[in-house]
């Protein structure tokens, strides 16, 4: 049987600039087709395999696409994040909603018959317990984003329930990449530190030093994808989205530990808007029911981490400060 080709929407941003070199290598560059929107991918991403521009609300293009290639499997990354959606939240509503339908239908009607969805640590609002928030709680966010994202979780879960859909989903906290920047997420700033520190010798955090927020770097982010997606289905307990978690720091400490790395960096901390959104997330999540159920463990601790992006920023930017 020849393999399944898998589609992967929301192809210019962060994830997927991680996620569609990964899946071509372990799938065949020919069976991973990319597709982006408005913005223009990265050079790997693009040239890597085949690269597509579609609007995922719109399901006669996700039709076409996905007919065109005899897709079997969607990654559906394609999203508003959560800054941005506190910007304009009708269409954080629309886009990430409004294309997580077409992905659904879409996969009943055609040949898809595996669907990953990512949720968030977005999901939590302040009613939730900030530490060790468990996988069953309160579920009552204060931003478009996350009530999008709980809405998702439940069509992904119903549509399991009711018409028997494969669809997979990972609550995944700030991700910290160095392939591709696109701004409009809360976490942005333990990103930003490392580009600031490099370039500029001084950043200005938009929230205060004693922010904390689950983090992951990338790579872990990716390998928890390709392993859910990997994992017997009758092993998955949960259909709606699991928890996963890696590191907490607050942006004190991850400002601190870069400084530790380059002389003469200063920093300081002046909150924007972005203060309030992170203030309503957990701190850390825990994540027994994931390491259960398909043996989810992660790789990078804080030090591991601030090694590894310092090295490979100070690459991108030819910088050897
Ligand atoms: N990056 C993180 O730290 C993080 C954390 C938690 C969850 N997530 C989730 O992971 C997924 C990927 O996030 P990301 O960080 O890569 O986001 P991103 O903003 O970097 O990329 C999303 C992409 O979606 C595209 N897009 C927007 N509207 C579209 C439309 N109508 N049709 C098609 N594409 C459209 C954008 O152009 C953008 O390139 C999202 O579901 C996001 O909510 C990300």
């Amino acid at each position: 049987m020849p393999p399944r080709r898998i589609l992967v929407t929301g192809g210019a941003g962060q994830v997927a600039a991680d996620l569609v070199p990964v899946l071509r290598k372990l799938h065949g560059a020919e069976n991973i087709v990319a597709a982006g929107h408005e913005t223009q991918p990265s050079e790997a991403v693009r040239d890597g395999g085949p690269f597509e521009y579609v609007d995922a609300c719109s399901y006669q293009a996700m039709e076409r696409l996905v007919r065109k290639y005899d897709i079997g499997v969607i990654y559906h990354l394609a999203t508003i994040l959560s800054g941005e959606g506190e910007q304009n939240p009708g269409l954080a509503w629309n886009v990430n909603i409004g294309s997580l339908k077409v992905v659904l239908d879409l996969a009943l009607e055609t040949n898809v018959d595996q669907v990953f969805w990512p949720s968030s640590i977005a999901v939590f609002g302040p009613a939730a317990p900030t530490e060790d928030t468990p996988q069953q709680t309160v579920l009552e966010p204060t931003t478009m984003y996350g009530v999008s994202k709980v809405a998702g979780e439940s069509l992904c879960n119903y549509y399991n329930i009711k018409y028997g859909l494969d669809v997979r989903s990972l609550r995944y906290p700030g991700l910290i990449n160095h392939k591709a920047f696109s701004g409009g997420g809360t976490s942005d700033y333990a990103v930003e530190v490392f580009i600031a520190a490099v370039k500029e010798g001084h950043y200005t955090c938009f929230v205060d030093s004693d922010t904390m927020m689950p983090m992951m770097y990338m790579d872990d982010g990716i390998k928890a994808t390709v392993d859910l997606m990997a994992a017997g289905a009758s092993d998955l307990s949960v259909r709606t989205s699991y928890n996963i978690s890696a590191l907490s720091f607050t942006a004190g400490e991850i400002a601190a530990a870069v400084s530790d790395k380059v002389p003469d960096f200063t920093y300081d901390f002046v909150p924007d808007f972005r203060q309030e959104i992170a203030n309503s997330w957990p701190n850390s999540v825990d994540d027994s029911v994931a390491r259960r159920d398909w043996g989810w463990s992660p790789e990078y601790d804080l030090q591991a981490l601030v090694e590894v992006m310092l090295r490979e920023i100070r690459l991108k930017f030819g910088k050897s400060n």
